[in-house]
């Protein structure tokens, strides 16, 4: 059981070799208290969702220390830069498009070409983030479906029994999420209404946000509705029990079905976590062999066998 520790330079000292460990830490911003991840780090990315007990792999916020460390991550376009400049350090979560090859594990974007970034202005979060010198994952640091927390305390109550670390930096100051604008298109577009309104955010940039197209579009990972959603060309085939000639094997476990074609197993040991932090990566590499049917051997609906067969489904929908 994680008790929430005030913030010292020990804790946060701490703090940073267990994100650098794999591990998980919850930690204070100015927004709300994030649940942070090594977001260079598969399995470790794999365990927020885990911990949060998600039922679909949402694409996360990535938390960088200052703007040189995003432009590393995703194409700073003019109105990107406008946007930093006015609001960074602070509540304002970018979602740009992700340079490739990327630091960032596949499972952080769910997929997406896109990445959502933030420069969070509150010190502790500062503090971590250069002594862990590494980018980091962080949704909100609550169970799936409550509300995002925003004392330490919460954090406890909702997590304290899953993560290595609870970081006490006292009430979250703004107590509301980032305000996510996308500019990946040729007009920006409000994702979510947040910390910064969006008055403030269009004086910034000289022009209107535009709305989301799609009622779900601040949920990407969903139906794939957005143009720049990750989708096999290939075909998928979920529940295969064999193979066929022609097709590529996405396996799962230590009895993979018997297959000379392209193959990839998302964990030998039939490891869900592992499973989930190969997913993206693997449906991309068995497409790229341009296998016209991926066959898919049953994945447990347990743990996060549930958000991996979420994602498979979608992603086997007709298009
Ligand atoms: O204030 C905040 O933003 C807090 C603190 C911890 O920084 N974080 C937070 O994260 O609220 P989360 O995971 O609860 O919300 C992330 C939001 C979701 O609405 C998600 O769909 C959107 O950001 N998002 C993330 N990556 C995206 C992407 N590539 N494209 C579109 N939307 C994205
Ligand atoms: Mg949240």
């Amino acid at each position: 059981m994680s008790a929430p520790q005030p913030a010292t330079t020990q804790s946060i000292a701490l703090a940073a070799a267990h994100l650098r460990a794999g591990e998980l830490v919850a930690f204070p911003t100015e927004t709300v208290y994030g649940l942070g991840a090594d977001a260079t780090n598969g399995l470790a990315v794999a365990a927020i969702f885990e911990a949060k007990g998600r039922p679909r792999f949402n694409p996360l916020i990535v938390h960088v220390s200052d703007l040189a460390a995003a432009d590393v991550l995703i194409e700073m376009s003019n109105a990107a830069r406008r946007l930093a400049r006015s609001f960074w350090p602070g509540p304002l979560t970018i979602v740009a498009r992700r340079r490739m090859p990327s630091p960032i594990a596949d499972l952080v974007t769910a997929g997406l070409d896109s990445l959502a970034v933030r420069v969070p202005a509150h010190p502790i979060a500062q503090s971590l983030l250069r002594q862990t010198g590494r980018p980091l994952a962080a949704p909100s640091a609550n169970r799936s479906g409550h509300v995002s927390p925003t004392t330490a305390q919460h954090v406890a109550q909702d997590l304290g029994d899953r993560i290595a670390m609870i970081l006490d930096g006292g009430p979250a100051p703004l107590g509301l999420e980032s305000t996510v604008v996308d500019v990946t298109a040729q007009v920006p577009v409000l994702l979510r209404p947040g910390a910064i309104p969006r008055e403030e955010v269009e004086h910034a940039l000289g022009a209107s946000l535009a709305e989301p197209v799609a009622e779900d579009a601040m949920r990407p990972a969903s139906p794939g509705r957005l143009a720049s959603h990750y989708a096999p060309h290939a075909r998928l085939r979920l529940g295969a029990t064999d193979v066929y000639e022609g097709e590529a094997l996405l396996a799962l476990g230590p009895q993979p079905l018997a297959h000379s074609g392209p193959f990839v197993n998302l964990s030998p040991t039939g490891d869900l976590r592992e499973a989930a932090a190969r997913l993206f990566a693997a449906l991309r590499e068995l497409d790229a062999t341009g296998a016209p049917t991926i066959a898919v051997m049953p994945i447990p609906e347990t743990g996060l066998g549930e958000a991996i067969n979420d994602r498979l489904r979608r992603a086997a929908a007709p298009r």
